[in-house]
């Protein structure tokens, strides 16, 4: 049995936009679609009381970046069995968008954080001691809500499994947060589709500040995932268009299930590493800056199911990291093209510009697919207008293996699909500032 991680949950709220439904020969088929806001955004409950300056707003995301790049490294420092959440070496990670959802009967709303790579579903529950959300989950409100035993399969997936008055509980460590919680199920109603039975984690108790208030929704490809759950209704099927962090009213959704999925997409064949089964790799071949393929060594963009290195698409990092040689090819030819310009740096930004710059356009080539920016996905200018900078970084070179993270900032604006049914990843331009 795997040891997958474990975790769910599963929140809701109010579904804020249509289903589709229809029948095709032999199934329902249905496609949900929910709206996704910026955690920072002017709809969301946790954005600054203040504004912060341009400046203080690109370091707090640099350091949730930093945490969230250790996380994403650990996934594969957790041994020879595939271990998505699990292991007790759990960083911070922020995510950066959330969406509304409905738990229990009668639905519960809550506010939870969007991870396309974690398998965990969790929200606090009422009577938590420690977690910080006055929105708790009270089960004892809900009709279908029940929890599962110690010999439930899924109890098998969980981080540190143990056995309460016959009930499967866990603990585990998440960031500078752990959680004790049990292992339940409840009906979670995304938009208009119900899923009866949905396996999270009903936290009891929390330490730690690092945990997403309301809950977690991980849309990874453990089995535990909300992906994994839903394979019957969604087909491993979903596509999202983030918003700018910018924009103040923003449309950004989430479609789950195939249908109402875009039918001309470019599209690149997604792979499965076991090192990190939870996540979305692909296949990146190469980088051109301008017209120039820049020279980056074949290693840097390597698959390599062994050592879990690769690419990785991801929503809750914020800004792309290339492995080092990678991100210096690209810095040094984006640098030479800007001419008469002084570099300076700006927190973890080493290619910046005072006043106006003319940038060259950058191009992700995957295996089968290039995907050219605008440049609002790659350059990050100040409020003032004074400062620019690429809005990329070298991984840091702490990290246990080679992993290129193709962050949200460079997916703003796009519809990314998961097609799991094809697998392939796809990416169409969609404004949904
Ligand atoms: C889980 O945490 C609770 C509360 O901190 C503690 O009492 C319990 O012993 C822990 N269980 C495991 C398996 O670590
Ligand atoms: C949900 O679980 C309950 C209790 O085990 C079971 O009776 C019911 O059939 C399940 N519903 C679905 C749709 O699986
Ligand atoms: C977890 O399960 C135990 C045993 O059934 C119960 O006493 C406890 O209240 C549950 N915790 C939560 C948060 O529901
Ligand atoms: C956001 O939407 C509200 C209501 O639709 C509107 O009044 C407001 O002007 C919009 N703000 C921006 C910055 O577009
Ligand atoms: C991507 O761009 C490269 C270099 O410009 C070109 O050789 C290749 O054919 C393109 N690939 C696709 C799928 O268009």
């Amino acid at each position: 049995m795997k040891t997958h991680l474990l975790l769910l949950i599963i929140p809701l709220f109010v579904s804020l936009s249509q289903s589709l439904n229809f029948r095709d020969h032999e199934h329902q088929t249905h496609s949900s679609n929910l709206k996704i806001f910026h955690i920072f955004g002017a709809c969301s409950p946790y954005k600054p009381s203040k504004q912060l300056s341009w400046e203080n707003t690109l370091l707090q995301f640099q350091n949730r970046d930093k945490a969230r790049l250790l996380y994403l490294s650990s996934l594969a420092v957790a041994g020879k069995s595939v271990v998505p959440i699990a292991s007790g070496r759990q960083i911070v990670q922020s995510p950066t968008y959330i969406v509304r959802v409905n738990i229990g009967t009668p639905p519960q709303p809550m506010l939870v954080a969007l991870d396309i790579g974690n398998d965990a579903a969790w929200v606090p529950c009422t009577g938590c001691v420690g977690c910080s959300s006055s929105v708790t989950f009270d089960s004892s409100k809900s009709t279908s809500f029940r929890s599962l035993d110690c010999q439930a399969s899924q109890c098998k997936q969980v981080p540190n499994p143990t056995c309460n008055d016959g009930a499967c509980a866990f603990n585990m460590t998440y960031g500078g947060s752990a959680i004790a919680a049990n292992l339940t199920q409840d009906t979670l109603t995304l938009s208009k589709d119900s899923i009866p039975n949905y396996t999270f984690g009903c936290i009891g108790k929390a330490t730690g500040n690092s945990l997403p208030p309301q809950g977690l929704l991980g849309l990874g490809r453990g089995s535990l995932s909300l992906m994994s759950q839903t394979q019957d209704l969604y087909k491993s099927t979903f596509s999202y268009c983030l918003p700018n962090f910018r924009s103040q009213n923003f449309s950004g959704s989430l479609r789950l299930g195939p249908v109402g999925q875009p039918v001309s997409i470019k599209t690149t064949p997604l792979l499965k590493n076991p090192r990190r089964s939870s996540l979305y790799y692909v296949n990146l071949v190469g980088i051109r800056v301008g017209n120039k393929v820049v020279d980056i060594p074949p290693s840097a963009l390597a698959f390599d199911p062994v050592t879990g290195a690769g690419t990785v698409i991801d929503s809750g990092t914020v800004f792309t990291r290339l492995v080092e040689p990678a991100y210096v090819a690209v810095r040094d030819e984006f640098r030479r093209r800007i001419k008469n310009a002084n570099v300076t740096s700006l927190g973890g930004f080493d290619t910046c510009f005072n006043g106006p710059i003319v940038a060259p356009t950058i191009t992700f080539m995957f295996a089968g697919m290039n995907v050219t920016l605008p440049q609002d996905n790659f350059l990050i200018r100040s409020t003032a207008g004074s400062t620019t900078c690429l809005a990329m970084a070298a991984a840091p070179d702490n990290v246990n293996s080679v992993l290129n993270v193709i962050a949200s900032m460079q997916q703003q604006n796009h519809r990314i699909l998961i097609d799991g049914t094809n697998n392939r990843l796809g990416v169409a331009r969609e404004l949904c500032t």
